[in-house]
Protein backbone atom coordinates (compact mmCIF):
# COMPACT_ATOMS: atom_id res chain seq x y z
CA UNK A 1 0.00 0.00 0.00
CA UNK A 2 1.33 3.34 -0.93
CA UNK A 3 0.40 5.98 1.81
CA UNK A 4 -0.48 9.24 1.60
CA UNK A 5 3.22 11.69 2.26
CA UNK A 6 1.21 14.10 4.22
CA UNK A 7 -2.28 13.40 5.62
CA UNK A 8 -4.18 16.45 6.75
CA UNK A 9 -6.94 16.25 9.95
CA UNK A 10 -8.72 19.26 10.63
CA UNK A 11 -11.34 20.08 12.66
CA UNK A 12 -13.18 22.31 15.84
CA UNK A 13 -11.41 22.25 19.18
CA UNK A 14 -11.95 19.48 20.94
CA UNK A 15 -13.24 17.59 18.30
CA UNK A 16 -10.68 14.47 19.14
CA UNK A 17 -8.03 15.26 16.30
CA UNK A 18 -4.52 14.85 18.20
CA UNK A 19 -6.22 11.80 19.87
CA UNK A 20 -6.75 10.63 16.14
CA UNK A 21 -3.74 12.16 14.70
CA UNK A 22 -1.21 10.42 17.30
CA UNK A 23 -2.84 6.92 17.31
CA UNK A 24 -2.94 7.12 13.38
CA UNK A 25 0.54 8.11 13.07
CA UNK A 26 1.60 5.34 15.32
CA UNK A 27 -0.34 2.71 13.56
CA UNK A 28 1.56 3.71 9.89
CA UNK A 29 4.91 4.68 11.33
CA UNK A 30 4.26 8.87 10.72
CA UNK A 31 5.29 11.55 12.61
CA UNK A 32 2.61 13.25 14.53
CA UNK A 33 2.32 16.99 14.75
CA UNK A 34 0.18 19.00 16.42
CA UNK A 35 0.03 22.84 14.96
CA UNK A 36 -2.08 23.74 17.81
CA UNK A 37 1.44 23.93 20.21
CA UNK A 38 2.86 26.19 18.44
CA UNK A 39 0.24 29.06 18.35
CA UNK A 40 -0.20 28.18 22.14
CA UNK A 41 3.66 28.42 22.48
CA UNK A 42 3.81 31.99 21.04
CA UNK A 43 0.52 32.87 23.09
CA UNK A 44 2.40 31.54 26.59
CA UNK A 45 5.78 33.50 25.17
CA UNK A 46 3.80 36.52 24.96
CA UNK A 47 1.55 36.46 27.98
CA UNK A 48 5.67 35.90 29.58
CA UNK A 49 6.87 38.99 28.20
CA UNK A 50 4.36 41.40 27.56
CA UNK A 51 1.82 40.06 29.70
CA UNK A 52 -1.51 40.60 27.14
CA UNK A 53 -1.56 40.00 23.19
CA UNK A 54 -3.53 42.42 22.32
CA UNK A 55 -0.29 44.20 20.74
CA UNK A 56 -0.04 43.22 17.20
CA UNK A 57 2.71 44.03 16.30
CA UNK A 58 4.89 42.97 19.20
CA UNK A 59 3.27 39.42 19.50
CA UNK A 60 3.63 39.03 15.48
CA UNK A 61 7.57 40.31 15.98
CA UNK A 62 7.81 37.57 18.57
CA UNK A 63 6.41 35.28 16.73
CA UNK A 64 9.04 35.39 14.04
CA UNK A 65 12.19 35.52 16.64
CA UNK A 66 11.11 33.50 19.14
CA UNK A 67 12.74 29.44 18.81
CA UNK A 68 9.81 27.08 19.34
CA UNK A 69 11.70 23.41 20.51
CA UNK A 70 9.12 20.32 19.69
CA UNK A 71 10.55 17.02 20.76
CA UNK A 72 9.61 13.51 20.99
CA UNK A 73 8.54 13.05 24.57
CA UNK A 74 11.37 12.91 27.16
CA UNK A 75 8.51 11.83 29.51
CA UNK A 76 5.72 9.54 30.00
CA UNK A 77 3.00 11.62 31.86
CA UNK A 78 0.39 11.93 28.87
CA UNK A 79 2.30 14.38 26.79
CA UNK A 80 2.86 13.49 22.98
CA UNK A 81 5.67 16.16 23.04
CA UNK A 82 8.06 18.08 24.53
CA UNK A 83 7.74 21.93 24.12
CA UNK A 84 10.26 24.09 25.01
CA UNK A 85 10.88 27.51 24.25
CA UNK A 86 14.87 28.17 25.06
CA UNK A 87 15.39 25.47 26.86
CA UNK A 88 12.34 25.76 29.49
CA UNK A 89 9.88 22.90 29.39
CA UNK A 90 6.06 24.76 28.83
CA UNK A 91 4.43 21.80 27.53
CA UNK A 92 1.78 21.68 30.23
CA UNK A 93 1.84 25.87 30.20
CA UNK A 94 0.61 26.08 27.56
CA UNK A 95 -2.72 24.35 28.10
CA UNK A 96 -3.40 26.55 30.99
CA UNK A 97 -6.60 28.36 30.79
CA UNK A 98 -4.42 31.88 30.01
CA UNK A 99 -3.48 30.65 27.32
CA UNK A 100 -6.98 28.83 26.34
CA UNK A 101 -8.42 32.09 26.55
CA UNK A 102 -5.69 34.17 24.39
CA UNK A 103 -4.56 31.78 21.82
CA UNK A 104 -7.68 32.38 19.01
CA UNK A 105 -6.62 36.08 19.61
CA UNK A 106 -3.27 35.33 18.35
CA UNK A 107 -3.65 32.80 15.83
CA UNK A 108 -5.55 35.62 14.10
CA UNK A 109 -2.93 37.67 13.56
CA UNK A 110 -1.40 37.41 9.54
CA UNK A 111 2.15 37.73 10.74
CA UNK A 112 1.36 35.25 13.42
CA UNK A 113 -0.25 32.99 11.05
CA UNK A 114 3.06 33.05 8.26
CA UNK A 115 5.08 32.51 10.47
CA UNK A 116 3.79 29.83 11.34
CA UNK A 117 2.67 28.13 8.15
CA UNK A 118 6.59 28.82 7.53
CA UNK A 119 7.70 26.04 9.67
CA UNK A 120 4.47 23.74 9.75
CA UNK A 121 5.71 23.43 6.05
CA UNK A 122 9.02 23.13 6.66
CA UNK A 123 8.25 20.33 9.06
CA UNK A 124 6.23 18.33 6.79
CA UNK A 125 7.63 18.61 3.02
CA UNK A 126 9.76 15.52 4.48
CA UNK A 127 6.57 13.48 4.56
CA UNK A 128 5.68 10.91 6.85
CA UNK A 129 3.39 12.97 8.58
CA UNK A 130 0.34 13.45 10.03
CA UNK A 131 -0.48 17.67 10.97
CA UNK A 132 -3.24 18.20 13.07
CA UNK A 133 -5.00 21.73 13.19
CA UNK A 134 -7.34 24.16 11.25
CA UNK A 135 -5.89 25.01 8.16
CA UNK A 136 -3.89 22.52 7.49
CA UNK A 137 -5.46 20.64 4.33
CA UNK A 138 -6.90 24.59 3.00
CA UNK A 139 -3.28 26.79 3.29
CA UNK A 140 -0.53 24.97 4.85
CA UNK A 141 -0.79 21.70 2.53
CA UNK A 142 -3.44 22.25 -0.04
CA UNK A 143 -1.72 19.68 -1.91
CA UNK A 144 -2.06 17.17 0.97
CA UNK A 145 -3.23 13.94 -0.71
CA UNK A 146 -5.68 12.51 2.32
CA UNK A 147 -7.23 15.57 3.60
CA UNK A 148 -10.19 14.53 7.25
CA UNK A 149 -12.05 17.19 8.58
CA UNK A 150 -13.30 15.31 12.25
CA UNK A 151 -16.53 16.75 13.69
CA UNK A 152 -18.60 16.13 16.41
CA UNK A 153 -21.35 18.11 18.33
CA UNK A 154 -20.42 20.88 20.75
CA UNK A 155 -22.26 19.16 23.23
CA UNK A 156 -20.05 16.25 22.90
CA UNK A 157 -16.57 18.02 22.81
CA UNK A 158 -17.52 19.85 25.88
CA UNK A 159 -17.95 16.16 27.03
CA UNK A 160 -14.61 14.89 26.07
CA UNK A 161 -12.82 18.16 27.31
CA UNK A 162 -15.05 17.91 30.82
CA UNK A 163 -14.12 14.48 31.30
CA UNK A 164 -9.90 14.96 30.04
CA UNK A 165 -9.78 17.71 32.61
CA UNK A 166 -11.12 15.69 35.29
CA UNK A 167 -9.30 12.52 35.09
CA UNK A 168 -5.85 15.03 35.32
CA UNK A 169 -7.57 16.04 38.59
CA UNK A 170 -8.00 19.51 36.85
CA UNK A 171 -11.22 21.18 38.60
CA UNK A 172 -13.65 21.86 35.28
CA UNK A 173 -17.25 22.98 34.80
CA UNK A 174 -18.97 22.01 31.75
CA UNK A 175 -21.23 24.60 31.09
CA UNK A 176 -17.88 26.57 30.95
CA UNK A 177 -16.04 24.33 29.13
CA UNK A 178 -18.86 24.50 26.91
CA UNK A 179 -19.20 28.38 26.63
CA UNK A 180 -16.06 28.62 25.81
CA UNK A 181 -15.61 25.60 23.10
CA UNK A 182 -19.08 27.62 21.18
CA UNK A 183 -16.86 31.18 21.43
CA UNK A 184 -13.91 29.44 20.03
CA UNK A 185 -15.38 27.99 17.32
CA UNK A 186 -16.99 31.32 16.34
CA UNK A 187 -13.88 33.22 16.41
CA UNK A 188 -11.89 30.36 14.81
CA UNK A 189 -14.49 29.92 11.97
CA UNK A 190 -15.25 33.75 11.86
CA UNK A 191 -11.99 34.98 11.35
CA UNK A 192 -10.69 36.68 7.87
CA UNK A 193 -6.99 35.00 7.58
CA UNK A 194 -6.95 31.05 6.93
CA UNK A 195 -10.61 30.78 9.37
CA UNK A 196 -11.67 27.02 10.04
CA UNK A 197 -13.90 25.28 7.16
CA UNK A 198 -13.22 22.00 5.33
CA UNK A 199 -11.09 21.97 2.08
CA UNK A 200 -13.27 20.92 -0.77
CA UNK A 201 -11.81 17.45 -1.08
CA UNK A 202 -11.78 16.71 2.70
CA UNK A 203 -13.59 14.17 4.13
CA UNK A 204 -15.82 14.97 6.70
CA UNK A 205 -15.67 12.31 9.51
CA UNK A 206 -17.90 12.45 12.44
CA UNK A 207 -16.68 10.96 15.37
CA UNK A 208 -20.53 11.45 16.85
CA UNK A 209 -21.14 7.74 18.99
CA UNK A 210 -17.64 6.54 17.75
CA UNK A 211 -15.16 4.85 20.02
CA UNK A 212 -11.84 7.01 19.33
CA UNK A 213 -10.66 3.15 18.15
CA UNK A 214 -13.66 3.45 15.44
CA UNK A 215 -12.51 6.69 14.26
CA UNK A 216 -9.13 5.29 13.60
CA UNK A 217 -10.41 2.16 11.69
CA UNK A 218 -12.15 4.43 9.52
CA UNK A 219 -8.89 7.08 8.70
CA UNK A 220 -7.26 3.81 8.71
CA UNK A 221 -9.85 2.95 5.61
CA UNK A 222 -9.77 6.37 4.31
CA UNK A 223 -5.61 5.90 3.84
CA UNK A 224 -5.79 2.30 1.82
CA UNK A 225 -8.62 3.89 0.04
CA UNK A 226 -6.22 7.63 -0.94
O1 LIG B 1 -5.97 22.72 18.55
P1 LIG B 1 -5.72 23.69 19.70
O2 LIG B 1 -6.92 23.90 20.58
O3 LIG B 1 -4.49 23.34 20.50
O4 LIG B 1 -5.44 25.08 18.97
C1 LIG B 1 -5.19 26.24 19.68
C2 LIG B 1 -5.58 27.46 18.87
O5 LIG B 1 -4.73 27.62 17.75
C3 LIG B 1 -7.02 27.48 18.34
O6 LIG B 1 -7.71 28.59 18.89
C4 LIG B 1 -6.92 27.66 16.87
C5 LIG B 1 -5.46 27.90 16.59
N1 LIG B 1 -4.92 27.09 15.50
C6 LIG B 1 -4.96 27.62 14.25
O7 LIG B 1 -5.48 28.72 14.07
N2 LIG B 1 -4.44 26.94 13.21
C7 LIG B 1 -3.89 25.72 13.40
N3 LIG B 1 -3.38 25.07 12.34
C8 LIG B 1 -3.87 25.14 14.68
C9 LIG B 1 -4.42 25.85 15.72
Amino acid sequence: MVKPSIIAIDGPAASGKSTLGERLAQRIGYLFFDTGILYRAVTWAALQKLGRVDQEDEVSALSEEVNIDVRPPSITDGRSADVCINGVDITWDIRSSDVDANVSQVSAYPRVRQAMTRLQRRIGQRGGVVMVGRDIGTVVFPEAELKIYLVATVEERARRRYHELTARGEIAEYDQILASLRWRDAYDSGRKLAPLRPAEDAIILDSEGLTIEQVVERALELIEKA
